[in-house]
C-alpha cells in the first residue's frame, strides 16, 4: 500500500454510523440526537440530557423524575471502594484515581458479566451516579479529609460540589457547571469514545470500555487540555504578559493549548456558551484576571493563525474560579462523557463488528534468527 494512502491518526476517516451526535465540520456545530447543544446547555438541566443520550428524545417531567430517582438512589460507592480510595497514593493524579475506581467498580457490579442492552444500561446508572462520588472521594483524600456522603435531594451538578466541598454554591455557579457538563457530554467520535467501542468490538463489558475511555481522555491532547490551559493562565500571570508569552511560544512553535481542533477548523459552537459562563463566574467571583488573558490570547491566536479556541479554553478558568484544584478538571470531564461514552458502547454492541485496522509494516525485512554465539 503507498504510504500517502495512509490516513495517520484516522483523519478524515469514518469508521462507523452513529445517531448519538452530529459533527459538523461545515458549520462548526454540534447536535445530540438532533439537539443543537447550545440550546440543550442553556434549556435543559444535565439529568435531561443525559437521558436524551441515552434515550434518543428528551424526557416528559414523569421520565425525568424517574430518571432523577434512579440516579440519586445509586450515588454511594462501596465501604470496600471507599477503602481503596483511602489508600491511593497521595499525590497520585485523580485521573489515575477515577481510572482505577471504575475498574474496582466493575469487580464489584453484580452485572458485570451481563453483557445484555438492559444490563448494561444499569451499569451505566450505576457509574454515571457513582462516579462524582468516587471522584469527590479521593479529592478530599488528598486533603486529609473524610468524604461525604451524597444527598439524593440535589441535583446531578449541586451534588458534585456538595461532595467536594460540603456545600453548595450559588445557583449561577451551579448553572455554570451544569452547561459545561451539558456541553462535555458527548461528541461523535473522539479519541476516548473511539477507545469505548473498540473496546465493546471485542464484546468486553461496559466498565471495561469505560476504564479504558478514562486512560484515552487523560492525555493533554484530549480531555487533558482543560487543565493545561489553566496552568498556562496561570504561568501567563497577568494579561499584561500574555502578549510577550504568546509570542514566545510562536517563537518556538510550541502548541498554545486550549486552541485547534481536529474537526472545527473556524471555531466551535460550544465555546461562546461556555465563555460566557465562564465570564459570569468571574464576575461572581471579583476575578477578572483569567478571563482577560484568554481574550487576549484568544484575539492574537485567530489574528496571527487563525486557529480558535475550543471548549477546554473556557471550561479552564471557569472550573478554577468555581473554586476546583486544577487536577480536578478532566475528572469533571469523566463525570460528564459517561453519558456520550454509554451511549456509544450500547449503539457499538447493537451492531458490532470487531474493530481491527490494518498496518502498514515498515521495519527489517524477513531474515534468519542467527545462534546466540553469532549476534
Ligand atoms: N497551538 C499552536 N498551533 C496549533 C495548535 C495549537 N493549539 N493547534 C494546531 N496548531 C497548528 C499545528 O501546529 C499545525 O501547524 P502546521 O501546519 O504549521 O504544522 C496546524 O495548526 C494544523 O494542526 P494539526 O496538528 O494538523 O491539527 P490536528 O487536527 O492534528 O490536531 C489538536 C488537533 C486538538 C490535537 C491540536 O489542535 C492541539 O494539539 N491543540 C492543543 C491541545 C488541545 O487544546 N486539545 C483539546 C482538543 S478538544
Amino acid at each position: 500500500m503507498p504510504e500517502s494512502d495512509i490516513r495517520k491518526g484516522l483523519v478524515g476517516v469514518v469508521a462507523d454510523t452513529t445517531s448519538v451526535s452530529k459533527v459538523m465540520e461545515e458549520t462548526n456545530s454540534l447536535t445530540y440526537r438532533g439537539y443543537p447543544v447550545q440550546d440543550l446547555a442553556e434549556q435543559c438541566s444535565f439529568e435531561e440530557v443525559a437521558y436524551l443520550l441515552w434515550h434518543g428524545d428528551l424526557p416528559n417531567a414523569a421520565q425525568l423524575a424517574d430518571f432523577r430517582k434512579e440516579e440519586a438512589a445509586a450515588r454511594a460507592i462501596s465501604p470496600a471502594l471507599h477503602q481503596v480510595i483511602a489508600t491511593f497514593p497521595r499525590g497520585a493524579h485523580p485521573m489515575d484515581a477515577i481510572r482505577t475506581a471504575v475498574s474496582f467498580m466493575g469487580l464489584e457490579d453484580p452485572e458485570t458479566a451481563d453483557n445484555s442492552e438492559a444490563a448494561t444500561w444499569r451499569k451505566a446508572m450505576r457509574l454515571l451516579a457513582k462516579i462524582p462520588t468516587a471522584i469527590a472521594a479521593y479529592h478530599r483524600a488528598g486533603k486529609g479529609e473524610a468524604p461525604i456522603a451524597p444527598d439524593p435531594s440535589l441535583g446531578f451538578a449541586a451534588n458534585f460540589f456538595h461532595l467536594c466541598f460540603g456545600r453548595v454554591p450559588a445557583p449561577e455557579v451551579v448553572k455554570a457547571f451544569d452547561v459545561s457538563l451539558t456541553l462535555y457530554a458527548e461528541h461523535g467520535f473522539n479519541a476516548s469514545t473511539f477507545t469505548a467501542r473498540t473496546v465493546t468490538s471485542t464484546q468486553a463489558d461496559i466498565h471495561a470500555a469505560i476504564t479504558a475511555a478514562i486512560g484515552a481522555l487523560k492525555g493533554p491532547l484530549h480531555g487533558g487540555a482543560n487543565e493545561a490551559v489553566m496552568h498556562m493562565l496561570k504561568e501567563i500571570g497577568t494579561p499584561e504578559r500574555a502578549g510577550d508569552w504568546l509570542q514566545g511560544r510562536f517563537d518556538h512553535r510550541a502548541l498554545v493549548m486550549g486552541f485547534g481542533h481536529r474537526v472545527y477548523k473556524h471555531g466551535d459552537s460550544r465555546v461562546p456558551t461556555m465563555t460566557r459562563y465562564a465570564e459570569k463566574m468571574a464576575e461572581v467571583m471579583g476575578d477578572r484576571t483569567w478571563m482577560e488573558i484568554s481574550r487576549i490570547l484568544a484575539g492574537e491566536m485567530l489574528a496571527q493563525k487563525n486557529i480558535y479556541p475550543n471548549l477546554d479554553f473556557p471550561t479552564g478558568p471557569a472550573y478554577y474560579l468555581m473554586g476546583f484544584d486544577i487536577p480536578m478538571f478532566t475528572p469533571i470531564f469523566v463525570a460528564s462523557r459517561i453519558t456520550g461514552w454509554a451511549a456509544h458502547v450500547v449503539e457499538q454492541a447493537s451492531d458490532n463488528r470487531l474493530i481491527r485496522p490494518l498496518s502498514a509494516y515498515v521495519g527489517a525485512a524477513q531474515r534468519t534468527v542467527p545462534a546466540i554465539a553469532a549476534r
